[in-house]
Formats: C-alpha cells, structure tokens, sequence
C-alpha cells in the first residue's frame, strides 16, 4: 500500500532538475500574454492544457518554446519563479538549484540582465517569505552552436555573482555534450559548477562524454545510462548524483510506464538518484507528485524515499555545513 508518497512530501527536500520556463502554468501564460499584448495560438487554458501530449522530447520543447514568448519583463521573471518557489515549498521543498535557459530570451530581444533580476529579484522574496534558498543554473540550449553559448557566457559575466552553475539542455539526439568542450571549459574558468542533461534520449555514450570532457558535477537524467554496466560502475563509484525526472519520463516517453521506471532499479545499484519535477506545468505535477507517481507504482519503502531526499541535499551545490544542516532536518523529520 503506498503511503510513502505522503511520506515523502513532509520530508524537507532539495529539487535539482526545475526548468523554470517549465513552471509556466497555462493561467499564468495567459495572465502574461495580456499583460505584454502577446497573441498565444490557443484560445484559452484549457486548449493549452489539452495540447499537452508528446511522444517524444521534441514535441514538448516546440510547444515550451512557444509559451516562453510571454516572458518579456523581470516582473514577468519575478512572477514565474515565485509562483514555482510557493508550490515547491508546499511540497517540502527547503532549497532549489533551478535552470533558465537565457537564449530563448535574449534571441526575442530580451536581454539576460532582465531576465536574471527579475529571477534573483522572486529567489529574495521566496528565501524571507518562505525560509526557501535557491541557486541559478544557466542552461545552454544544444541545438544552437557552441559559439552562441560561449557568447551566452560572455554575456552572463556582469551577472556572475548570481550564478552557481551551467547546464545543457534542449534537443538532446545529435547534439552531443562532445559539440560543448570550450564552453564547459570557460564556464569551469569562470568558477562555475557544471551539469548536463545526458542520457534522457541520448545514448549512453553521451554521457560518457558529459563525464569526461565536460567533467560535469551532476547528470541529468541519466537514464540510459543503465544500459552500459561499466558506465553505471563509473557513476556508482564517483557518487555522481542523477536528476531524475519520473513525470517527466512518463510524458516524454522515456518509460512506457512507471511501473517500469528504473528509480529503484538505480538505487539497487547503487546510484545516487534523486527525484525532481523538470517541467512541472508540462508534465502533470511537481515535486510531491513525482514522489506519488513513483511511489504509487514502485511502491517505495520509508527507506528508499529518505535515501532519495538525502541526496538531494547531498547532490546539491550547498556547503557541506548547509547541507549537514539540511540532513539532520531531515532525520529530525523521518522519526517526527
Ligand atoms: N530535456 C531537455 N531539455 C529541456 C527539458 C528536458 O527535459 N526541459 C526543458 N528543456
Ligand atoms: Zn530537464
């Protein structure tokens, strides 16, 4: 009988994998769209929602692309990070480390600077509203070429003190972490952390290479990772955390089913898994409906759930004092 799930949502957890363009709710896209004078190809948030089915990562991302249009303002910025920040910490969420994808806004003309202060503007609101922490992961979009994101960096640079990381997302099949190696080396240059979506669609030896030439310090996803025993050896001896996005999977048809999603099966072998929500607006739920999905079809012991929210904090990009902190919450949590 699954009650873990409930189990889980009490838990103080850290969310590693949120693309904030993801969190666009339809009701917000609208309210958006009105406000900038924006002309949306539905006729209202029930069409939107309804457009809502993909058969693969690029179904979704033709459509996400098309809702981020709204976004014009660092009010619009504000607007969408904090109205994800209240849903996660309904779920739990203490601390986030969420992704934004610059380029599909400084191609509209908007530049990076208004969409970084409206993000750090909602990240101080939601740490005295809410006791939520936050770090900000700029994302390469892959399907644009490597000199368009080491450009991205050059902008992003007077912004550097906001920035904790960088990441690769967007069309993964025929852009291989191996087309990112000068960006990755100039993002670790200017002192930041690296991860890489690999292995959502992508062979396992995209992740490989994630590992090897971007010298990431987290994958995301990683899924057909499992496919390479000795890849998996490799994860599980470095402790590399995973970003696992269950709904997400389900949506994108990365699993058939989430009967067969391999959360446990990552666990088992040792891999330090973690659950997050991805695009929550897009695929049906946030954090603590990831934990439900999984939990209702694995049926997940106590067990298994606090080693998941253990390391997200331990996967996180927090100091190792923030994070024993966060880890005896969670403790304190587990025998309340
Ligand atoms: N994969 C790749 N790129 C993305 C995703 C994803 O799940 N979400 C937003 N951009
Ligand atoms: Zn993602």
């Amino acid at each position: 009988m699954p009650i873990a799930g409930d189990f889980a949502r009490r838990l103080p957890k850290a969310e590693l994998h949120l693309h904030i363009e993801g969190s666009l709710e339809p009701e917000l896209m609208f309210a958006l769209a009105r406000r900038n004078r924006i002309a949306l190809p539905f006729p209202n948030v029930e069409a939107v929602r309804a457009a809502y089915e993909f058969s693969r990562l690029q179904d979704f991302l033709d459509i996400y692309y098309q809702g981020a249009r709204v976004l014009v303002t660092d009010e619009d910025f504000h607007d969408l990070a904090l109205a994800y920040f209240r849903k996660a910490a309904a779920d739990g969420v203490v601390h986030a480390e969420i992704f934004f994808d610059p380029q599909t806004h400084t191609e509209r003309g908007v530049p990076i600077g208004v969409v970084i202060a409206g993000l750090v503007s909602a990240q101080k609101t939601a740490a005295v509203e809410l006791g939520l922490t936050s770090k900000l992961i700029l994302c390469l979009l892959r399907h644009l070429d490597e000199d368009a994101g080491i450009a991205t960096l050059r902008e992003a640079e007077p912004y550097l003190e906001h920035l904790t990381g960088v990441g690769l997302d967007s069309s993964e099949l025929g852009h291989p972490p191996s087309k990112f190696v000068r960006a990755y080396d100039r993002a670790r240059a200017m002192g930041l952390k690296t991860v890489a979506h690999a292995g959502e669609e992508g062979p396992p030896e995209y992740v490989w290479e994630a590992l090897d030439l971007l010298k990431v310090d987290r994958i995301d996803h990683g899924n057909r990772a499992l496919e390479d025993p000795a890849l998996v050896a490799r994860l599980a001896a470095e402790g590399m955390t995973l970003t696992v996005c269950p709904l997400s999977n389900l949506k994108l048809c990365v699993v058939d089913d989430m009967a067969l999603h391999p959360l446990r099966r990552m666990l088992d072998l040792g891999l330090k898994a973690t659950v997050n929500s991805d695009d929550p607006a897009f695929f049906g739920g946030y954090v603590g409906a990831n934990f439900t999905a999984v939990d209702d079809a694995l049926d997940l012991t106590p067990a298994e759930i606090t080693t998941l929210v253990r390391n997200s904090f331990t996967g996180s990009f927090l100091s190792e004092a923030q994070v024993s902190k966060h880890l005896v919450a969670v403790d304190n949590a587990v025998v309340a």
